[in-house]
């Protein structure tokens, strides 16, 4: 195990709740200074305590999306944008449906895509073109994963697809009627696409994840621990609650 780096800046909250305020102050601070931010978003569990926040700053008058672009991490191969497992949904429902955004500003990858390399490519470049991302908002795997990143993956990916790792897959199927609906391919940035982010906010609540942020925090960098890559990143903040602190 090495020394933490002084670039990981750690913020450790009492609960969930805490850790959604304090998400969701630090992305409004970003909309008030650049109201024409590139947002970079994650779905999962973790970040929709931080959009329910976010939509309350916004129906406060706080905040506006009107100018804001997004980009999504990643999106299920092959699931239609109505089914609730796919992320387009998720995004839909817990936060473009209740901002200002326009939707010719928001971008998830498309998994239904003819040819999804060709998507992986445009989704890459449009990020490029569009000055990169300001604030990347992370979850982290059990594993260690990033985006569908998972252990093993190459650190200098750019927006490709992937094959989901069975323990992905088998956290994920909480969300499906069982584990065989969940699909086994998912488009996803890269390691490299996310690194590339001005700024990262990673997030992680429950004791369930305390051992992968230990890892990502004071563990060698390593492609079989994804997240320990943020270690080279020179401006990570990681917002993680008490059950998740657990061992830092
Ligand atoms: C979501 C994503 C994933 C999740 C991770 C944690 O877009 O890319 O890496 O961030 O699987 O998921 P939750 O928050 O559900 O524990």
């Amino acid at each position: 195990m090495t020394e933490r780096l002084e670039n990981m800046k750690i913020i450790t909250t009492e609960d969930y709740n805490e850790l959604s305020e304090k998400a969701a102050k630090i992305i409004a601070s970003k909309l008030i200074l650049k109201p024409k931010s590139i947002l970079g978003l994650a779905t999962g569990s973790t970040p929709i305590g931080t959009y329910k926040e976010l939509i309350r700053l916004y129906n406060e008058k706080i905040i506006s999306f009107n100018e804001a672009i997004t980009f999504n991490l990643d999106e299920y191969y092959d699931l239609d944008y109505e089914n609730v497992n796919s992320y387009h949904y998720f995004m839909n429902k817990n936060l473009f449906s209740s901002i200002d955004i326009k939707k010719e500003n928001i971008n998830i990858p498309s998994g239904l895509a003819e040819s999804l390399e060709k998507e992986c490519e445009s989704y890459e470049s449009k990020i490029e073109s569009c000055g990169g991302v300001d604030i990347q908002i992370l979850g982290i795997g059990r594993n260690g994963h990033i985006g569908f990143n998972e252990p093993h993956c190459k650190f200098g990916s750019t927006t490709h697809v992937v094959s989901l790792d069975e323990d992905t897959r088998r956290a994920n199927a909480r969300f499906f009627r069982n584990i065989e609906e969940v699909p086994k391919k998912a488009i996803t940035m890269g390691i490299k696409t996310i690194m590339n982010a001005k700024e990262i906010l990673l997030l992680v609540s429950g004791e369930d994840k305390s051992k992968a942020i230990y890892e990502t925090v004071y563990g060698n960098v390593t492609e079989s621990v994804p997240a320990s890559v943020l270690q080279l990143h020179p401006n990570v903040t990681v917002i993680v609650d008490k059950k998740g602190a657990k061992f830092l």
